[in-house]
């Protein structure tokens, strides 16, 4: 029987697995805080999952970004290169070291960092000095890393991608925010830098209310990433810390439902992939919609389904004021006060275009086929209307 439809969410977590079960364990064993088994589990199942030696669970994925930061050398004054159109976090992590953010445009097609613009900012824009650092030539100042973002799971061609690091001498950072699950070439997002990251909050492909992994290979990285993150106590009976540290670690109990989501998390790539799918299949030739193109070798996790469409300002207000939660992409960075001043690199402003024509619909892992209908339907009665 078809049920009323109330409110359709954007990307909202699905709890119906073991989240229960483990939470009540933790509570009734009042292990709830920063100790715990749950919280090695949860980042080793990560770590296995992605295919990584290791995994250090945080707050937040901003707080994981913030210390991959510091893990990969980044100081007061560097250049950190990232991507134009992401979330404010991946910017604000460079801040929150005192490095200052370049960022790249974005590719109209893919919406990930344009490699053709970065490499010809790199060609032409920078030089390797005697010690082999990157170095910009208007300022003289060190790029000391790149963070490319993984937009809305897509992936850029990493093979191009790692040749033009290696060229210029750079190491990369990947933003994985979004990318839990997506491959390029059969291997995990994340896995391809020194460091990657993911994040847990309320509308990622699997949450713990809030939450972060770093992940790594590097045994050395790893150990100081937990050491950082755990206020780099060194001794616990004395209070000893060698160095200023962070309480960024994430705590059992939200561990313990990163346990249960975890294992669900290859359902809900399979069901992401049905609602893509799904709406592919049924907007294809509705209005002038077009979708983003996903890369060759990529396998991507449909984290959050995306529409292009030029009228996106009148399709947003409509699908909300109907009870379909829609959004558009974040506010690229250059157009954030505490960001438009910063070197911002492209050729014809697409983060803007993307901006201004794309806007994401709803695709929780619990959503129903009745609901995506619903969605379906209204998006075809609005450009119907419309032309
Ligand atoms: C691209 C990107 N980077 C960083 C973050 C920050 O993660 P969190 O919200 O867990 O701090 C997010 C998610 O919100 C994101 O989408």
């Amino acid at each position: 029987m078809n049920k009323i439809i109330d409110l359709i969410p954007l990307s909202v977590p699905n709890i119906s697995g073991n989240e229960m079960n483990y939470v009540k364990e933790c509570l009734e064993t009042g292990w709830i805080s920063s100790a715990g088994k749950y919280v090695n589990e949860f980042e080793n199942m990560v770590a296995d999952y992605v295919g990584a030696k290791y995994g250090i669970a945080t707050v937040n994925g901003t707080s994981a970004l913030h210390i991959s930061l510091i893990l990969a050398g980044v100081k007061k004054d560097d250049y950190v290169i990232v991507s134009n159109l992401t979330f404010v976090a991946s910017a604000n992590s460079i801040s929150y070291c005192g490095a200052n953010p370049i960022f790249i445009d974005a590719d109209p097609e893919d919406w990930q960092m344009d490699l053709n613009i970065l490499e010809n900012f790199l060609e032409n824009k920078t030089y390797i000095d005697e010690k082999g650092e990157l170095i910009l030539k208007s300022d003289k100042k060190r790029i000391k890393t790149i963070m490319p973002v993984h937009i809305q799971g897509n992936i850029f061609n990493f093979e191009r991608f790692k040749k033009i690091c290696l060229k210029y001498n750079l190491t990369f950072i990947e933003d994985a925010a979004e990318a839990l699950g997506s491959k390029f070439k059969g291997q995990s997002a994340g896995t391809f830098g020194e460091l990657g990251v993911f994040s847990f909050n309320g509308n990622k492909i699997i949450s713990t209310g809030g939450g972060g992994v770093i992940i790594t290979n590097d045994e050395i990285k790893a150990k100081k990433a937990k050491h950082i993150t755990t206020t780099a106590k060194v001794d616990p009976m004395l209070y000893y810390h060698d160095m200023v540290g962070y309480n960024y670690r994430l705590v059992n109990i939200l561990s313990a439902i990163g346990v249960a989501q975890m294992e669900q998390l290859p359902n809900f790539i399979k069901k992401k992939q049905y609602i893509g799918n799904y709406y592919k299949d049924k907007l294809i030739n509705v209005g002038d919609i077009k979708f983003q193109e996903i890369n060759d070798n990529v396998d991507h996790n449909n984290w959050l389904f995306t529409i292009k469409t030029s009228k996106q300002k009148e399709l947003l207000k409509f699908l909300n004021s109907n009870k379909i939660i829609s959004r558009p992409f974040w506010m690229p960075m250059n157009q954030l006060p505490m960001y438009s001043r910063f070197l911002y690199v492209n050729q014809n402003d697409n983060s803007r275009l993307v901006h201004d024509n794309c806007l994401s619909i709803p695709c929780s892992t619990n959503i129903t086929n009745q609901e995506l209908d619903f969605v379906i339907s209204k998006i075809k009665y609005f450009f119907d209307k419309c032309t």
